[in-house]
């Protein structure tokens, strides 16, 4: 069999045998179930792992990855992640972490056809199309780049409390939404300090009627 592909079998062994070396009962321990504190909504990137990156381990991060760490609303995948992650893990943050040096988004800025993926890539063509101004106004296409990635990151976490599942949440308990920028130069992230904890920040066209409508669920049961 082809040498790189066994490599991985060879890798998991040592990882398996590592880990039991140092606690016999670690795979049994994780088997009984997950309860992880944080979402992770990343690029596909292989250089951007979220456990490796953030020095944890299996059972601490519920993972999504896409190319260029896109939130859409129509998106069955994301938000079947999200509704799980949300409503039955009870996770109590959520991490969207873009990365500087990100293919998709230098794809995005170009005029170039690469295929299918456009139409994902689309997405952050919106989000250029939205901060235009600001964009075109930064000659450096490097630094051009780097400020997409960024805004992208918080059009995606402005995307994520737009939906009815970190809304449905934040009716009922916290919920902190982070958007992160990771180095690929440099191995760290750039915490963008876009937490949200409530709609505040969302515009009024996109909040629900939540409170209202869960506290009288909760009148309607204890009748
Ligand atoms: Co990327």
């Amino acid at each position: 069999m082809e040498k790189s592909y066994q490599k991985l079998i060879q890798g998991n062994k040592l990882y398996a045998e590592t880990r039991l070396f140092q606690d016999p009962d670690y795979f049994k321990k994780l088997s009984k179930g997950q309860t992880p504190t944080y979402l992770w909504i990343g690029c596909s990137d292989s250089r951007v792992p979220a456990n490796e990156i953030t020095s944890t381990r299996s059972g601490e991060i519920f993972v999504h990855r896409n190319i260029a760490n896109v939130v859409v609303h129509t998106d069955s995948n994301l938000l079947s992640v999200l509704e799980y992650a949300v409503r039955y893990l009870v996770v109590k943050h959520i991490i969207v972490c873009g990365h500087y040096g990100c293919g998709g988004v230098a794809a995005a800025m170009t005029n170039t056809y690469h295929g299918y993926v456009d139409n994902w890539l689309r997405n952050i063509k919106d989000v250029y199309h939205k901060n235009f101004i600001e964009l075109d106004a930064i000659e450096d296409e490097v630094q051009r780049a780097n400020r997409l990635t960024e805004l992208n990151v918080i059009e995606q976490v402005r995307n994520l409390a737009k939906t009815t599942i970190v809304q449905r949440a934040w009716a009922e308990r916290e919920l902190h939404l982070h958007g992160w920028v990771y180095g690929l130069h440099n191995g760290l992230v750039k915490d963008l300090s876009v937490i949200h904890n409530s709609s505040e920040n969302i515009d009024q066209i996109y909040r629900y009627e939540l409170e209202h409508k869960l506290l009288s669920n909760a009148a309607h049961q204890q009748k």
